[in-house]
């Protein structure tokens, strides 16, 4: 079992892609109401930040750290390595010791709740990896290890090398991209006991009100689900996500206070079976056989 929580009191993670450095009252605010509303991981990489500008969300985090502490109280700061812009990927021993020593020092803590590997490097050889990550553990510097947008054979060859576990997988999950329910990569978690983080959970905004024609079908879908529960189409489209066994935490990404409370009335809904289904169905724009 895993020391570290990862789905939080609330099965919601909050997450800083969309954050600029320079906004600091703004992301003060979300933090705030994201703490206040039960929600206890944090989700950066060190390569947010906005284009050009590597690291600039986890030194937001850590101005955030320094000015408002109690806001850090008993949550999980997790981020992300392995990401090298002109490379593009790079799980090399020398640059994930780096990249680690670089994301504590932005992030202004002594250990990294939980360190993912943002994307796979096929240039990797996953015992060399896993010995990385390892002595991170180890050294204490990391707490946990994810991965995110790894295949279940990439998930595989890792864990195979690895002491310590693979806690958690982050990957595209959401109403409008269901693949995990079909490539194996949540059966591998349930079969692993691998803690299970969806992305772009509403599609990047694709799926709320304002979203382009794209995904019409599945807005419907959720439009008519929501009306007749009186939620939201987008906290229904985060029910889905919560209705999974595996079970799946969304990471939220919005910077609207307004939108945030919407996102969080998901978690009075449970969906039944043909409401779930009909959600995956219309994504797929077939029926199941
Ligand atoms: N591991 C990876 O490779 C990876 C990749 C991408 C993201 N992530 C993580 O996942 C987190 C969440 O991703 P995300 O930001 O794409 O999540 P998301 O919740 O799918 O999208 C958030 C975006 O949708 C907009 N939005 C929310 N509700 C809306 C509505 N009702 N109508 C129209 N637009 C709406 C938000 O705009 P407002 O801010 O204006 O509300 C925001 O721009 C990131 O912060 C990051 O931590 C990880």
């Amino acid at each position: 079992m895993l020391a570290l929580s990862v789905t939080g009191k609330r099965r919601f993670a909050y997450g800083f892609w969309r954050y600029r450095e320079t906004e600091v009252d703004a992301a003060a605010e979300m933090l705030s109401l994201v703490r206040k509303s039960g929600i206890d991981h944090l989700d950066t990489a060190d390569v947010y930040g906005g284009p050009g500008a590597f690291g600039g969300a986890e030194r937001l985090l850590g101005v955030l750290r320094a000015r408002t502490p109690e806001l850090f109280k008993g949550a999980v700061v997790a981020t992300k390595a392995g990401v090298e812009p002109g490379s593009p990927y790079n799980s090399s021993p020398e640059y994930l010791s780096a990249a680690c020593e670089a994301s504590l020092s932005r992030l202004r803590v002594d250990k990294i709740d939980l360190f993912y590997i943002h994307r796979p490097d096929f240039l990797a050889h996953p015992a060399e990896l896993a010995e990385t990550l390892d002595e991170l553990v180890a050294s204490g510097k990391v707490g946990a290890v994810g991965v995110s947008n790894f295949t279940t054979s990439q998930v595989a060859a890792l864990a195979r090398h690895m002491k310590a576990p693979i806690a958690v997988h982050q990957l595209e999950f959401s109403a409008a991209q269901v693949d995990p329910l079909f490539d194996g990569t949540l059966a591998q978690a349930m079969a692993r006991g691998i803690a299970v983080m969806a992305w772009s959970p509403l599609a990047g905004g694709r799926l709320g009100e304002t979203g382009a024609t794209e995904f019409s079908r599945v807005r419907e879908t959720l439009r008519r689900i929501g009306e007749r529960s009186g939620v939201s189409p987008t906290a229904v489209a985060l029910a889905f996500l919560q209705r999974h066994p595996a079970p799946v935490t969304p990471i939220l990404g919005t910077k609207t206070p307004a939108r945030l409370r919407d996102c969080l009335t998901a978690d009075a809904l449970t969906l039944s079976r043909p409401d779930w289904y009909a959600i995956v169905e219309s994504c797929l724009g077939q029926k199941m056989p």
